[in-house]
């Protein structure tokens, strides 16, 4: 493999993170989860107290930022920050600013043999020519009870209904926006990850070994 791209697409909570970083691992491409550009810069609105409703103020700052950091976090993590994440992805200038950035990465790392990349439309819209499409499927209620225990584990106070309703939310949002909506590409793979991983990975692997190599 030279160069090339597997998109994983799917919803809040879906494990597109930790199936990408598997399939990183597994098949030595570089990740890139782009959910986690989306956030810094949630995190620098909320840090500077930038008023998000306003798109002249995100225009400005987005002008002044020359790059930010494909480094996860925790404090990238909260519900806070997911939550203002997904409310500034509905701007088609953001939007336009996050797929420059993750162009940007693909060629400064062309001495990779491929890439991993993560999101909401990585397959329908920056990454259109992907040799691999796949779309992460999973119940909301099975999403809100792994993201509860993930809160939980990590020391945040969660309650599951609040999950739920937030996943539930970000769910519409991400899907009836009007700029890259979350869909799932025509030529996407569906992947059922309602079960363990395991069943998930064998999946995605046979997939590789069929389409891909
Ligand atoms: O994937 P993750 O939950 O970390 O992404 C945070 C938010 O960023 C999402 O709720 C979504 O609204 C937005 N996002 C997006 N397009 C992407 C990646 C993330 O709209 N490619």
């Amino acid at each position: 493999m030279r160069n090339k791209i597997i998109a994983v697409d799917g919803p809040a909570a879906s494990g597109k993170e930790k199936i990408s970083k598997y399939i990183s691992k597994k098949w030595k491409l570089k990740h890139l989860d782009s959910g986690i550009l989306y956030r810094r810069l949630a995190l620098i609105f909320l840090n500077e107290k930038i008023d998000i409703k306003n798109l002249n103020n995100i225009n400005k700052k987005i002008s002044e930022i020359a790059t930010i950091s494909y480094q996860n976090s925790k404090k990238l993590r909260t519900q806070e920050v997911s939550k203002l994440a997904s409310e500034i992805a509905i701007y088609n200038t953001v939007r336009l600013y996050i797929n420059r950035l993750q162009h940007d990465f693909v060629k400064k790392n062309k001495n990779y043999q491929g890439f991993v990349i993560d999101g909401r439309d990585i397959g329908s819209v920056v990454f259109k020519k992907a040799d691999l499409k796949l779309y992460i499927h999973v119940k909301p209620e099975i999403r809100a009870k792994r993201r509860y225990k993930q809160l939980i584990d990590s020391g945040e106070k969660s309650i599951y209904p609040k999950i739920l309703k937030d996943i539930k939310l970000r769910d519409n949002r991400d899907k009836l926006r009007k700029h890259s909506p979350l869909v799932i590409p025509k030529d996407a793979y569906l992947i059922d990850n309602n079960g363990t991983f395991l069943e998930t990975t064998m999946q995605i692997d046979k997939l590789i070994l069929n389409k891909y190599l």
